[in-house]
């Protein structure tokens, strides 16, 4: 579907300061689209949309959970993209309570505002973490929710109440769930950060890997591109329904030990010089996951534009290119 960004349409965008939030802000800034980005900033970084000198990028610190449809000053929003949230499986685990308040309450609150906008569409984030371990090898849209994590379980059921409020207020509501997306601007530091990025911090750093399990969990890792795409196509794509759920990822599983071995050669790094500890298999992990992508293909003719190989490949040359070593 040929997209025509001739036209400027307005988009809100939750939790822009972070990984995918700001690859979309850049996405649209290149198709000079206004954009107002929400962020608390609480994992997201302000040197992620540093915008000054475009005037139509407007940023408002703000908790999704006190955002009010006044705060936006009766601009004309066209897409809401809802992107903020407290990711990360352990995160959850450490804090239920502040995932399920951010990850459902400060959800359902975008949902309030959506309807008192009256936008044209809201597009939000989900996750394959609501599939669990699920015994079906390739996971679909119409398999049983199934999480077995406070995350999951939040993302789960935010939803559910969009499915069930996009039906009873008539709104356009789509959700995509994203299966371990990975890219720049993605966290590389903290407990909480995903595995590509923080092993590669790791390895720039001759630190030692940690694997949890012994390297064969997998999963259907998407490069950023291929998400900011989908998310572009849920704009604008018709879809008959109020509300509809999509996987978004490549349909093809990588395991953690053939990661670690691309990412050695892509670095260019010494095989032998690499340290790894393996540690016992963490709580609340899944250990295979893998899409179906066929729905999104139909619905929003949504295709992986590029596959995992060539994805770290472009985000390892592109950190080179940034700080000369990675
Ligand atoms: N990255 C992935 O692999 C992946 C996979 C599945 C789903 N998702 C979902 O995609 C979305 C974006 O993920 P990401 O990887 O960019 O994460 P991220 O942590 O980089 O970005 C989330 C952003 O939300 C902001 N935020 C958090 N709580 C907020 C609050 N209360 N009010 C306002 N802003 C708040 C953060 O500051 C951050 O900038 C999330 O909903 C996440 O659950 C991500």
């Amino acid at each position: 579907m040929k997209i025509n960004f001739k036209k400027k349409f307005t988009w809100l965008i939750t939790g822009g300061a972070g990984f995918i939030g700001s690859n979309l802000i850049k996405f649209l800034i290149k198709k000079k689209q206004n954009i107002i980005c929400i962020d608390n900033l609480e994992t997201g970084f302000k040197k992620n949309i540093n915008y000054k000198n475009y005037k139509n990028f407007k940023f408002l610190k703000i908790d999704i959970r006190k955002l009010k449809s006044s705060n936006l000053k009766k601009k004309k929003i066209d897409f809401i993209i809802h992107l903020a949230a407290l990711g990360s499986v352990p995160r959850s685990f450490n804090n239920p309570q502040k995932t399920n308040s951010v990850n459902v309450d400060g959800s359902l609150n975008i949902i309030k505002i959506c309807q008192e906008i009256k936008c044209k569409k809201l597009v939000f984030a989900s996750s394959s973490s609501i599939y669990g371990n699920s015994k079906k090898n390739i996971k679909s849209e119409n398999d049983r929710q199934n999480p077995i994590s406070p995350y999951g379980v939040s993302k789960a059921t935010f939803e559910n109440y969009a499915e069930i409020l996009a039906n009873f207020y008539k709104l356009k509501i789509i959700g995509l769930r994203f299966f371990n997306v990975f890219g720049p601007n993605q966290n590389e530091k903290g407990a909480y950060s995903a595995v590509i990025p923080k092993w590669l911090g790791l390895l720039n750093k001759d630190k030692t890997i940690q694997i949890n399990g012994d390297g064969t969990t997998s999963r259907d890792f998407t490069y950023i591109d291929n998400v900011v795409n989908a998310i572009i196509l849920s704009c604008f794509k018709n879809t008959n329904n109020y509300f509809e759920i999509f996987n978004i990822a490549c349909q093809k599983t990588i395991n953690l030990n053939y990661v670690l071995k691309k990412l050695v050669y892509y670095m260019r790094l010494n095989k032998k010089k690499i340290k790894i500890k393996n540690l016992p298999f963490k709580k609340g992990d899944i250990k295979m996951s893998l899409a179906n992508i066929n729905k999104a293909k139909k619905l929003l003719n949504y295709k992986p534009m590029i596959q995992f190989d060539q994805g770290l490949e472009i985000y390892i040359n592109n950190k080179i290119k940034k700080n000369k070593s990675i």
